[in-house]
């Protein structure tokens, strides 16, 4: 049984699986084809807010031949504490795969032993796989491979996005940067475990230069609203801006998971100037799911 738990549990042959099947899930979309969910359905369990992922995970189980049954995890008994391990167990004899956001990544990985299905993780606090794949491919797209390119990212080095862009960094090879303030690197613990080509900074000018790739999220991550003042103060200049795009190397991506806050993590015009970059990042997250929902119900 294949699952997509994190870009750190990913087998390398999924990786690639994944990657080198995306490509032909955009040339071909809407021609007929091979349908690998049909008869299938899929639970969509979410217990934190999404419009990107949801859509693109409906819209592509659809597309797969599959149907999809969108569970608020307020509305089922999960909300009213019913432990998530029998919420697995029921619906592991009800559905073929669960797509899940949620906090704790313990959840996600003990749903998909006790439902016995396929599962993938669509965000906790600590990985957001689905997010780094899609962004992967768009950097093949644009760049070519990545291996031995240059990868900043500013802002919140401890979130979820970051967590997987670290994990990524050793799988493909490519140099990441971080700059964050202090209380919000990564733990040494982790870049260790991680053990890529990865260096930890305050100084964003000094990640950013000459880089082919800048990106970042928001400041405030889901689950995170009590700490809003204090992280809106010290992620003060943690700012994709016009000045940090002339660091990096001419022509360089500038990326963005979304939603954005213009003005906090990146400046409203280089927004508007790389939007067609942003977008198609978030596009592609349709194409990479169907490429990742293709290899986890494809037989081993
Ligand atoms: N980037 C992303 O995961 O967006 P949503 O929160 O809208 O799903
Ligand atoms: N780090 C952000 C990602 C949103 C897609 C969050 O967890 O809210």
């Amino acid at each position: 049984m294949k699952h997509l738990l994190s870009i750190e549990k990913l087998p390398p042959a999924g990786l690639e699986a994944i990657l080198a099947a995306a490509p032909a899930m955009k040339r071909s979309r809407g021609e007929p084809g091979p349908r690998p969910l049909a008869g299938q359905t899929w639970a969509l369990i979410f217990s934190k807010s999404s419009t990107r992922t949801r859509v693109s995970f409906e819209v592509g189980i659809r597309e797969l031949g599959g149907q999809v049954i969108f569970l608020n995890a307020q509305d089922i008994q999960l909300g009213r504490g019913e432990p998530i391990r029998d919420t697995a167990r029921v619906l592991g004899r009800m559905i073929h795969g669960a797509v899940i956001r949620t906090f704790q990544q313990s959840d996600v990985e003990d749903f998909a032993r006790d439902s016995g299905r396929p599962t993938i993780n669509a965000l906790t606090d600590d990985e957001h796989p689905c997010q780094i794949l899609s962004d992967l491919f768009t950097i093949q797209e644009r760049l070519g491979s990545i291996q031995d390119r240059v990868v900043a990212f500013v802002g919140d080095g401890a979130c979820n996005v970051c967590v997987s862009w670290i994990f990524a960094a050793a799988r493909l090879g490519f140099e990441l940067r971080i700059a964050s303030p202090r209380a919000y690197q990564p733990p040494p613990a982790l870049l260790e475990r991680a053990a890529g080509r990865i260096s930890v900074t305050t100084d964003c000018a000094a990640a950013a230069h000459g880089a082919d790739v800048l990106y970042t999220d928001v400041w405030v991550s889901m689950g995170k609203e009590a700490e809003a003042a204090e992280r809106l103060r010290q992620f003060e200049g943690y700012c994709i801006d016009p000045s940090l795009v002339r660091r990096a190397r001419p022509g360089a991506l500038v990326m963005h998971c979304l939603p954005a806050y213009r003005g906090k993590e990146i400046h409203a015009e280089v927004f508007e100037a790389h939007a067609n970059t942003i977008f198609t990042q978030a596009e592609n997250r349709l194409h990479v799911q169907k490429a990742i929902l293709d290899w986890i119900t494809a037989s081993p």
